[in-house]
C-alpha cells in the first residue's frame, strides 16, 4: 500500500453503503446533496492482503458451518500483545456479533430494568439507545474541556458511581467523538471508583488502533489483574482496517463468573457462530495488515494537520480540538455565533457538507461537529472549501 491508495477515490454510492445513501443523506440532512463525512467509516478499500484473501476463499467454493480455527484466535492475542503490550488470554475471547451488541448483552445481565448506567457525554449515540432499549436509565457523567482538552470528572463519576441504582459505567477509549486517548493514570482512577462502588466498566475500545504519536492507547483490562476482574472490554477490527460490513467483534472477560454468563447467553441466542468470510478478514488482518494500517495512521496524521493549517489560515472561527486518537474530529464551531439547529442546517444548506452535529452526542456537544477525516485528500480539500465559501457569506 502507498499514500497513492488512500488518495484514490471510490465512487460508494455504487454499493449500499449508509454513508453515502442519498435516502439517509435527506432524511438527516434535508439533501442527498452534500458531501459526507459522518458515519464513522472510511472512504478507502480495505488493506489490499485482505481483499486477495476474500478472493481465494470465495474461489474455493466451501462455505459450510466453519469454526474459529487456533490461528484465528492466535491473529488476535498476538496483535494485542505486540503492538499494545497487552497479554490476552485466549479462553478470555469471546465472539460477539457486534461492539454493541457486546455492551446490549452485557448491560442486561449486568444490571436490572430502570438502573443507571454511566456514560460520559459527549460520547457515541448509539450508547444512549441500547440504554433506553433496554429498559435502563442513562446517567451523565459529562465530560469537561479545560484549556481545549477534554478531562474525566472524576467527582461526578465519584457521586454518580456512589449510587447503588448505578451499575455499570461505558468507558469509550479513545474517546468517540473528542478524541481523547485516555492515560493509564486516567484509566487508574476510573478503575479505583468503580471498584470501590462496585459499579462495573464496559470499555468499548473499537477505536483503539487508531492513535497519534506521541499518544498510546491504553487497553483498560491491561491496567492490573483487579481492573481486568471487574471489566468488558469490547473490541472490534471494524474500525482498524475499514471492515464494518464483516460484522464481528469480540468482547475480552477475565472474570470466570462473567464469561460463563455471557457464554451462556451467546448460546441461548446462538450467537457465537461466525461468518466464513469474516474468520479469514479478521484473520488476514490482525496478522499481515499491520503495514498498511502504519500506512493508514501516517496518512490520517497528515490529513488532521492540512485541516488544522486550513482552519487556522481561512476559517479561524472554527477550531479543531486537537485529536489525539481516531479518524473522527471535533470541530468548535462557536466562533460562528450560531444555535445549534442553524449551526446544523448552515453545514448541510450553506456548505453542503454531512457532519454529525454535536448535540447528536448529548446536549454537551451542542456548539460542536464531528467530522470524519478518513477520505481522501482531495475530498477533504473540496469540504474545506465548501466550508470556506459559506462561512464568508455569512461574515
Ligand atoms: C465507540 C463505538 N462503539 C461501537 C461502534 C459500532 O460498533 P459495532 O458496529 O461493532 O457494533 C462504533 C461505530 O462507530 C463506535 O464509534
Amino acid at each position: 500500500m502507498t499514500f497513492s491508495d488512500f488518495e484514490k477515490i471510490i465512487d460508494r454510492q455504487q454499493y449500499p453503503t449508509m454513508k453515502w445513501n442519498p435516502h439517509d443523506l435527506n432524511r438527516h440532512f434535508g439533501s442527498e446533496d452534500v458531501l459526507p463525512f459522518w458515519i464513522a467509516d472510511m472512504d478507502f478499500s480495505a488493506p489490499p492482503i485482505v481483499v486477495e484473501k476474500l478472493m481465494t476463499r470465495v474461489q474455493q467454493g466451501i462455505y459450510g458451518y466453519e469454526y474459529r480455527q487456533d490461528s484465528y484466535y492466535e491473529s488476535i492475542t498476538n496483535w494485542y500483545a505486540q503492538r499494545h503490550h497487552w497479554s490476552i488470554a485466549r479462553p478470555h475471547i469471546q465472539p460477539c456479533p457486534g461492539v454493541l451488541s457486546a455492551i446490549a448483552i452485557l448491560i442486561s445481565q449486568h444490571s436490572n430494568e430502570g438502573d443507571g448506567i454511566i456514560v460520559q457525554p459527549p460520547v457515541f449515540f448509539e450508547f444512549r439507545l441500547v440504554i433506553r432499549k433496554n429498559g435502563r436509565k442513562m446517567v451523565k457523567n459529562p465530560l469537561q474541556l479545560v484549556d481545549g482538552r477534554y478531562q474525566i470528572d472524576f467527582d461526578d463519576l465519584e457521586t454518580k458511581a456512589a449510587n447503588p441504582r448505578n451499575k455499570v459505567l461505558i468507558l469509550c477509549n479513545p474517546h468517540n467523538p473528542v478524541g481523547r486517548v485516555w492515560t493509564q493514570t486516567e484509566l487508574a482512577r476510573v478503575d479505583e471508583i468503580c471498584r470501590k462502588h462496585d459499579v462495573r466498566v464496559i470499555s468499548d475500545e473499537i477505536h483503539g488502533d487508531i492513535v497519534y504519536q506521541p499518544h498510546r492507547y491504553n487497553p483498560f483490562a491491561s491496567l492490573s489483574e483487579t481492573a481486568a476482574q471487574n471489566a468488558f472490554i469490547c473490541l472490534s477490527p471494524a474500525k482498524t482496517f475499514n471492515l464494518a460490513g464483516m460484522i464481528d467483534g469480540m468482547v475480552i472477560i477475565a472474570n470466570d463468573e462473567y464469561r460463563q454468563q455471557y457464554d451462556y447467553f451467546a448460546d441461548r441466542y446462538q450467537i457465537n457462530r461466525t461468518n466464513v468470510f469474516t474468520s479469514v478478514a479478521i484473520e488476514t488482518a490482525y496478522r499481515e495488515a499491520g503495514p498498511w494500517l502504519d500506512d493508514l495512521l501516517a496518512y490520517l496524521q497528515q490529513n488532521i494537520t492540512f485541516m488544522q493549517h486550513f482552519l487556522d489560515r481561512y476559517i479561524p472561527q472554527v477550531k479543531l480540538v486537537e485529536p489525539e486518537g481516531t479518524y473522527l474530529v471535533w470541530l468548535d464551531f462557536g466562533g460562528l455565533g450560531l444555535d445549534a439547529q442553524a449551526q446544523a442546517q448552515f453545514l448541510a444548506q450553506k456548505a453542503r457538507l454531512a457532519l454529525n452535529s454535536g448535540f447528536w452526542f448529548g446536549r454537551e456537544g451542542a456548539g460542536f461537529m464531528r467530522m470524519n477525516i478518513a477520505s481522501p485528500r482531495s475530498v477533504l480539500e473540496e469540504a474545506m472549501i465548501r466550508l470556506k465559501l459559506a462561512t464568508e457569506v455569512i461574515g
